[in-house]
């Protein structure tokens, strides 16, 4: 199997080394000056080889990988000029995602598992309401309770606010006024979508390392159209995914080629506004991802956006053209141009102010690891479509997708629990008429009782495990069951971001 990607040509040919894609890598350059378009040919080259890929659609331009492109003047001068090998017009194996459920295979996630840091983050707290989020999320993980809905956050934050004098003495201070300010944060969320999103079945992220019966790899797009329209929402959610990936993919060290290469668009957005201990977290987990078998690309306009402390972790650069005619823009580029190893007398700065659409000054790690000399390429031509992906095409995907049918359905764990009850309820009714009918349904009424008994002795002999505590934290647990009342039943741990591990 070919060990590189190759994405266009200069000089010499443009060559990523497949086990050099967990080195990470920078797509930058001014707006309409081929980002997409770069991105779509490595994703395509990624597919080919058979990795999986995942990437935000911000612009609706990228789920076009789907279908096939279509020959035009532009196209046919890039492949006679460029001779790319094995070019042929098609389309990619695609999952469209969606955290809405309406452009794709729904992704929920829980509050849970997301953890008090990323909705922090997400719903824009202070210091001291991140306090707040902290100790409810420390008094549900302790009890070992899970909080799957916003009204599950919404309940355990009122407990907290409620017993506020008690809490006091272990976790310190709680406010009404900040705990008043998360609940309004909640609505918020609440309104841009948050009882889609926040809900199970769980997004399971395994399901995106997959290939389709050629071989290639699956194309994940996150249809982020409408989610991009809130930044904080956007990247709180490419931050979950890529910390999902990051605790539950094993330790792999350097492979042959990536199992993921995860793209992160309009990146710039990530680190806008964000506090120093996340953007230390971010550091460090896209530092340790690496061994786990995952590259990440940032795709922004301007790399200047991106913290030093990940700029210098990329090592796969493509840089499209830059504008110069402000002294900042000016000062940008010059540092930008500085970044990249290069011969001497090589005048980048200019250089990178000159370059046409789809060509790039690219740089990547040779097989020794070592950063490539500076070249400047024309990026190969897509073979599947650029542009707006087809609605009826999208449609079908959606529709032919088995992962559509695994998340279609939100489920309610406790309020299923209810409805069985009551359709045990309207079944008895039924049941006057038919005697052998009713023998069973009490003969399941019974092992539903019997399963329900079991689970009551299982809690208490947890409870029991775990009463360490002094009693006031007992009558606190037994007091939150009732209000929220779902145990995972195990010790709970959090990684890096703060999300649940599994
Ligand atoms: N490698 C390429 N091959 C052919 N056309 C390209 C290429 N790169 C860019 N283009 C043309 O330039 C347009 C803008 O590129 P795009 O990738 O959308 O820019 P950006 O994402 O940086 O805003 C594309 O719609 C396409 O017509
Ligand atoms: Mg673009």
């Amino acid at each position: 199997m070919r060990q590189e990607l190759v994405i266009g040509q200069g000089e010499n040919p443009a060559i990523i080394q497949m086990d050099k894609l967990n080195r990470h890598g920078l797509i930058a350059g001014a707006t309409g000056t081929g980002k997409t378009v770069t991105l779509k040919v490595i994703a395509e080259q990624l597919s080919k080889a058979g990795i999986p890929v995942f990437l935000a659609d911000v612009k609706g331009d990228l789920a076009s990988i789907a279908e096939p492109g279509e020959w035009n003047e532009k196209i046919r001068e890039r492949v006679t000029r460029l001779q790319p090998a094995d070019f042929e017009l098609r389309g990619y194996p695609v999952e469209l995602l969606d955290i809405f459920g309406s452009s794709g295979v729904p992704v929920r996630t829980t509050i849970s598992d997301m953890g008090p840091l990323l909705l922090s983050r997400l719903l824009g707290l202070n210091e001291t309401q991140e306090g707040i989020m902290n100790i409810a999320f420390k008094v549900a993980d302790e009890k070992q309770l899970l909080l799957i809905d916003i009204k599950d956050l919404r309940a355990i934050l009122n407990f907290v606010g409620d017993n506020a004098a008690e809490l006091r003495r272990e976790y310190g201070n709680v406010s009404k006024q900040s705990i008043g300010a998360i609940l309004r944060g909640l609505l918020v969320i609440e309104e841009q979508g948050g009882n889609l999103f926040f809900g199970e079945p769980m997004f399971d992220i395994q399901d995106l390392l997959k290939a389709d019966a050629d071989g290639r790899g699956y194309v994940n797009i996150l249809m982020a159209n409408r989610l991009f329209m809130s930044p904080k929402l956007y990247s709180t959610f490419l931050l979950w995914f890529l910390s999902e990936l990051y605790e539950q993919l094993p330790e792999v060290g350097d492979l042959e080629k990536p199992k993921i290469v995860f793209f992160f668009d309009e990146a710039h957005v990530l680190f806008q506004d964000i506090p120093d201990i996340l953007e230390e977290k971010i550091e460090l987990i896209v530092r340790l991802i690496r061994s786990k078998g995952v590259g990440v690309y940032f795709v922004t306009q301007n790399p200047t956006d991106l913290p030093n402390a990940i700029l210098s972790q990329l090592g796969n650069k493509i840089q499209h053209a830059l504008r110069a005619f402000t002294l900042k823009e000016q000062k940008t580029v010059k540092a930008v141009a500085d970044t990249f190893r290069q011969r001497e007398g090589e005048e980048l700065a200019k250089k990178v102010t000159e370059l046409k659409v789809g060509e790039a000054l690219v740089s990547f790690l040779d097989p020794e690891g070592t950063p490539g000399y500076v070249q400047q390429v024309m990026i190969y031509p897509p073979e599947s479509k650029m542009g707006i992906l087809d609605p009826l095409v999208k449609t079908e995907k959606i529709n032919r997708s088995l992962l559509f049918y695994k998340y279609s359905e939100a489920i309610d764990r406790e309020s299923s629990y209810e409805q069985l009850q009551r359709l045990a309820e309207i079944k008895a009714i039924e049941l006057e008429e038919n005697e052998e009918l009713a023998a069973r349904e009490k003969e399941k009424a019974e092992q539903l009782k019997k399963l329900e008994n079991e689970r009551q002795r299982e809690q208490s002999r947890q409870k029991r495990a775990g009463s360490s505590r002094d009693s006031t934290m007992d009558r606190f647990t037994k007091n939150l069951m009732s209000q929220i009342g779902r145990e995972v039943g195990r010790v709970i741990s959090r990684g890096i971001l703060g999300i649940l591990k599994k």
